[in-house]
């Protein structure tokens, strides 16, 4: 497929962009920071502006496309992973500004150039636990696509209303847009730095439900929902199917989820992040994990 890729410089970006072209799509990069990647193309844009965004959505995506003389070819699909990636980068009327402004933009100028198919990064903020003034427990374990979403930050809130935003534009036309509430994103090289502090202080990932996604199957993710047409507006979690730390999911419920209720029971490192539903409908089968590297 020919695919503009937003935000694909950054950090989970570059990972997915590798996948895709692994799979052998055609991917352009549209990004404020350029990505220097063999076989991706590249264009500099601030997708907080509409004019740029809808130019970048009809362009030529190299010179070779020059060469048929037909024209500019359309985009089979748009991959919307730019964003301010979490709150205190900036301050939060700007990452709510830019993070539901470039959504917007993105749905608006996709739709209306008859590009069938959107995914978008949402978030695990968006079920309110990341980014809390204080502890607070999920509603119930494992958390699924059902789980109440009313975050208190500007982050979470502004992936909040691009879900609504891209609901409401999947309603007016029809087409596929699938929303990724993705896990703490982990690239390879984090087992080694990053785990080893999750093993002797398991606290550290209850903002993350204990759960993350290997960049890598992340890639993977999005080339299933490149795969399968026909949902409509769908939203998925997206991670591993095992813990972020080395004990189990039973002493994961008795340090820190006594009383929450359970929906269903659960393997020993069962993920408190339930990924059935993106396994069920585009056949997610992550394969990575970091047992892999480390030992519990
Ligand atoms: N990293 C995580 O753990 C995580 C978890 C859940 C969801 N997400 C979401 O996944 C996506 C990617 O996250 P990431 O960690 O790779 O973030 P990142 O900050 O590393 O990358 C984001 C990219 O977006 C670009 N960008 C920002 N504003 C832009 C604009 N106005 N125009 C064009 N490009 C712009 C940046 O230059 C950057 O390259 C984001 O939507 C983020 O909210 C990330």
């Amino acid at each position: 497929m020919r695919i503009l890729f937003t935000g694909g410089s950054g950090k989970a970006g570059k990972h997915a962009i590798a996948h895709l072209i692994e799979q052998g799509h055609r991917v352009t990069n549209a990004d404020l920071v350029r990505l220097d990647m063999p076989g991706v193309d590249s264009l500099q844009v601030d997708l907080t502006d509409a004019g740029q965004v809808f130019n970048a959505l009809h362009a030529y995506a190299g010179f070779d496309e020059l060469e048929p003389g037909t024209g500019v070819p359309a985009y089979d699909a748009v991959v919307h992973f730019a964003a301010i990636p979490a709150i205190l980068f900036r301050p939060d009327n700007e990452t709510y500004r830019i993070n539901t402004l470039s959504t917007y933009n993105v749905l608006d100028a996709a739709t209306k150039l008859g590009i069938r198919k959107v995914i978008f990064a949402s978030s695990e903020t968006t079920y309110g636990i990341c980014f809390a003034d204080g502890e607070k427990k999920p509603d119930y374990i494992p958390i699924d696509e059902e789980h109440p979403t009313v975050p208190e930050d500007s982050y979470a809130m502004s992936k909040v209303v691009n879900e609504a935003t891209a609901r409401s534009f999947q309603a007016r036309t029809g087409i596929d847009i699938y929303g990724l509430r993705i896990n703490n994103v982990i690239e390879p090289h984090e087992y080694k730095t990053n785990f080893p502090a999750f093993m002797t202080d398991p606290a550290l990932r209850r903002r993350n439900i204990f759960a993350y996604i290997d960049a890598r199957d992340l890639g993977h993710m999005v080339d299933c929902c490149l795969k399968t047409d026909g949902l409509g507006y769908q939203v998925f979690n997206v991670a591993n199917d095992d813990l972020s730390v080395g004990i189990s999911t039973e002493e994961v419920i008795s340090r820190f989820y006594q009383g929450v209720p359970k929906k269903r029971n659960m393997g020993t490192d069962e993920t408190f992040y339930a990924n059935n539903k993106a396994k069920q409908l585009v056949g997610f089968s992550p394969a990575h994990s970091w047992r892999d590297v480390l030992k519990p």
